[in-house]
């Protein structure tokens, strides 16, 4: 998209004029890049004008991020409810860089969300939870697998705002002690909520409804929250996520080549690709599936993604081939780690200090991983990786890493 009006221009030479030369102290490996492949052609060997009107990637980034700027302020319209730690910080990685063929890897830090120990949750939880305020809810009520991050995040934000939380837990995968009661269950029951268990194969939406139901004739205010928070209001917080995050690159000069990050309700791929396209970015994104087949995730992504987009107002902003899923890191199925799944966990712990969690962050970081290695992201390309959070579940796993 070419821009016209005066105000990206100026934005623009302002960018220009203000950056660092490559022998300046330190730049990152993508401002350098893009300084040096970028900008730096331009203003060596070129006037300006001829830059702005040459560089057409430059201009379109830029608008992309006012874009962003203006549709954040349009969210404003949605009740929300402050839980996050917002801006979650975009860092770049050089161990994991280096180790990954010389791919740039950079990682939007949504494990520091702050509540609860952070995750992708905190955000959709602004919204939900409003919501439930707003309706005058006594109860939030939601369901998840024995190790939901998501279940633990709704029982801290209940407990923050003074509501009651209650938890129906899906025996999705056959655990051990550590994986029922350690980790997110401890701390369930640490923010207080009540929890019940429901064994695999159910339709856990209906479970969760019918329990809700019982509630309401005792004449209990019930909100009920679907699994994974995925719906078009939770989805809003990963719509805010895509316009940070734009305006983040921009703001740090950074082209990035691909966005990716791991994928299960679908709610935080949805809430991302609708916000791309609102605000017009064409940075691709790529969800790595952790349970159901790519075609599958992709269709459930798609239909959230358009009834988000129709919530913002922009029914027609998100197509079909602008969802892609890659699923072949499930491994063994939901919650169970693959070899690939350990080796993400480890790489990331000891290149580079982060903590993964075995179903979700590290089956995404097993797909990015494979990706730099095969050569679908190269060297030199900038990718981000969004880390969705969920190291509470290390401690329901601790078998696979005792040595
Ligand atoms: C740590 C973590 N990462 C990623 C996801 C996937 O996000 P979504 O459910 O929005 O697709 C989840 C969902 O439960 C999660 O807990």
């Amino acid at each position: 998209m070419k821009t016209t009006n005066i105000f990206p221009l100026t934005f623009v030479a302002a960018k220009l004029l203000l950056l660092p030369s490559a022998s300046t102290a330190f730049v990152s490996p993508s401002k350098q890049m893009f300084a040096t492949t970028k900008h730096m052609k331009s203003m060596d060997s070129a006037p300006l004008a001829v830059s702005l009107s040459s560089d057409v990637s430059i201009e379109s980034d830029t608008s992309a991020a006012i874009s962003a700027a203006q549709k954040q302020k349009e969210l404003e319209q949605f009740p929300r409810t402050k839980l996050a730690h917002l801006p979650t910080p975009l860092e770049y990685c050089p161990r994991l860089s280096e180790a990954l063929n010389g791919v740039n890897i950079y990682i939007k830090r949504d494990d520091c969300t702050g509540l609860a120990t952070g995750g992708n949750k905190a955000r959709k939880l602004e919204w939900l939870m409003a919501e439930a305020v707003e309706q005058g809810a006594e109860y939030v009520m939601t369901q998840g697998a024995t190790q939901s991050n998501h279940c633990r995040q709704t029982a801290a934000a209940a407990a923050k705002l003074g509501l009651k939380c209650h938890i129906l837990l899906e025996e999705r995968v056959k655990g051990d002690a550590d994986y029922n009661e350690n980790g997110n269950v401890m701390l369930d029951d640490l923010f207080g909520a009540s929890r019940e268990k429901r064994g695999p194969n159910l339709d856990m939406a209906a479970e969760l409804e019918a329990v809700a139901e019982e509630y309401r004739k005792k004449g209990h205010n019930v909100y009920v929250i679907p699994g994974g928070g995925s719906n078009p209001t939770g989805a809003l917080g990963y719509v805010n996520c895509a316009y940070e995050l734009v305006q983040q690159i921009e703001e740090q000069g950074i082209p990035v080549d691909h966005i990716c990050h791991a994928t299960g309700s679908t709610g935080t791929q949805a809430g991302l690709v609708t916000g791309l396209k609102a605000c017009c970015s064409t940075i691709p994104l790529l969800g790595y599936g952790v349970r159901f087949a790519k075609d599958i995730q992709e269709a459930k992504v798609f239909t959230l993604a358009k009834a988000t987009a129709e919530k913002i107002g922009m029914p027609d902003c998100v197509d079909a081939e602008d969802v892609v899923v890659d699923s072949n890191y499930v491994g063994p199925g939901y919650g169970t780690p693959a070899e690939s799944t350990i080796e993400a966990i480890r790489m990331f712990a000891e290149l580079e200090g982060l903590l993964l969690d075995p179903v979700y962050s590290a089956k995404g970081a097993a797909g990015l991983i494979d990706y730099c290695r095969k050569g679908h992201f190269k060297p030199g390309e900038n990718v981000v990786y969004l880390h969705t959070g969920g190291a509470v579940a290390l401690h329901g796993y601790l078998h696979y890493f005792q040595k």
